[in-house]
């Protein structure tokens, strides 16, 4: 074959049909549990003013800092019409909380999103350029309850998904944004005349944003860090309760969990509870997901004080672990006929044979180019298809078909109007895909 001309921007993949259909089961998952727990969908722009991220996210992380794609309006260089891709989705869902008045409706708010987002990272393993997260937010409510709740329709959904087992909970209360300061400053005093032995990039971090020191992966930081004070020394009567209680739920709902008081997470807009999910061989590298706490966060972006909770799932690290761990993603899209023919006439009366069959529920494809039979049957096989139905020149003459089990590699001559019959008795009424929207849930099937 010949090389590509063209391919997919770094870091950037495209999501073929076998990916998609672990995409689609994930999508399955998410939206069960998200429904039995009470979240509703939520859509924001794939864009948005950057001023939402930098503010929420905080402008000295990475994700802010270098991560961000600028889009803008093309013949325009003012400042209010260049936008970003976003980078998340919490930022955006508070932005629509309070665009939106939610603090009107019954609180908390429960919403989810599945969706792509943009981050110009280094590509690497696991990490892209585009990426898809599944996004959950309860916004107007702190209570250590919610929290552990929220923990466990993620614990559900990877259950469902069969890789809990190979993940584990890591948790820690990173206090009120004081106590943060206030262990901010300590951390700073401590590092003082001890800068010289930082790598540059912490040395750097030291001044903008000190917190990030405590996940460097830094030899040298770590050493260093070993003696200097810790983020737990400053938390509040009140932060330390909230982390008990939150803590007692989780033992109560039998929720593994490893306290870490390391964790902080890369964005800004934490408060109290942080936790992730980490890979049980890898560690912090790539978690397939990560949340938290932002009570201060609707406040930034010019809302009314209001707490919210939340946490977002990358699916591409996901879909690896189900791969690792031999999951399949079960589909819908097997070829249930393939309808092979010869001839003018036949063709024509394949064309109504098939479309018929696919009203009843049945998945058919029909080669209706100039082919040989033979080189149509080879066709019908590579397909996976279960039963083939042929018509020659001759089968029309007689108003007769010929049907093939494919598995069997047996067959037989029908009258024409039997094929259909037959054939939906073979595929079985259960297993036919007759979808219509209906008004309950059982058969909606969002994307
Ligand atoms: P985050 O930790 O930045 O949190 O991202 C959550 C998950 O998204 C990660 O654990 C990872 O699985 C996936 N992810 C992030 N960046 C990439 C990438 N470049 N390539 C592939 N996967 C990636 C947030 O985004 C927060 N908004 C979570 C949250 C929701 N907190 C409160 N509410």
């Amino acid at each position: 074959m010949a090389e590509a001309k063209y391919r997919t921007p770094k870091g950037t993949h495209d999501i073929l049909p076998e990916e998609n259909r672990f995409m689609t089961y994930i999508k399955k998952a998410v939206r069960h549990r998200a429904r039995q727990a009470g979240y509703q969908r939520i859509d924001t722009p794939l864009f948005e003013r950057r001023e939402i991220f930098e503010r929420g996210i905080g402008s000295h992380t990475d994700i802010v800092e270098k991560e961000l794609f600028t889009v803008s309006a093309k013949q325009s260089d003012k400042k209010e019409d260049a936008f970003v891709l976003r980078p998340e989705f919490t930022a955006s869902i508070c932005r629509s909380y309070i665009e939106h008045a939610m603090d009107q409706e019954p609180q908390p708010v429960a919403l989810y999103s599945i969706g792509p987002l943009f981050r110009h990272d280094r590509p690497q393993k696991g990490r892209f350029r585009q990426f898809h997260q599944f996004n959950f937010e309860v916004i107007g409510l702190a209570d250590a309850s919610l929290d552990a709740q929220l923990i466990q329709v993620v614990t559900k959904i990877y259950s469902d998904l069969k890789i809990l087992d190979r993940l584990n909970l890591q948790i820690n209360n990173v206090g009120t944004s004081e106590s943060r300061q206030a262990f901010i400053e300590a951390l700073k005093d401590y590092f003082i005349g001890k800068e010289r032995n930082l790598p540059e990039l912490d040395r750097k971090r030291l001044e903008t944003n000190p917190l990030r020191l405590l996940d460097s992966k830094e030899e040298d930081t770590q050493i260093l860090l070993k003696s200097a004070p810790t983020l737990d020394q400053f938390l509040s009567d009140e932060s330390r309760e909230y982390h008990e209680a939150l803590l007692s739920y989780l033992t109560e709902m039998e929720i593994p969990f490893v306290q870490n008081t390391g964790l902080v997470r890369g964005l800004d807009y934490y408060s109290q509870t942080v936790f992730e999910f980490w890979d049980e061989s890898t560690g912090a590298q790539n978690a397939v997901g990560g949340g938290g706490r932002y009570d201060g966060l609707i406040e930034l972006l010019g809302g009314k004080p209001t707490p919210g909770i939340g946490f977002a799932g990358g699916l591409e690290r996901t879909i690896w672990h189900m791969k690792e761990a031999g999951v399949q993603a079960p589909h819908k899209d097997q070829v249930d006929v393939f309808v092979a023919q010869l001839g003018p006439e036949a063709k024509r009366k394949c064309l109504s044979l098939i479309s018929e069959l696919r009203d009843r529920g049945v998945h058919t494809i029909g080669a209706l180019g100039e082919a040989s039979l033979k080189s149509q049957m080879r066709h019908a096989d590579r397909f996976g298809a279960k039963y083939t139905l042929l018509l020659g020149q001759m089968e029309v003459r007689d108003g007769t078909i010929i049907l093939r089990d494919m598995a069997a590699g047996k067959q037989e001559q029908l009258k024409i109007k039997e094929a259909i019959p037959k054939i939906l008795k073979l595929i079985g009424e259960k297993n036919l895909d007759t979808y219509t929207i209906k008004d309950y849930l059982g058969h909606v099937d969002e994307d």
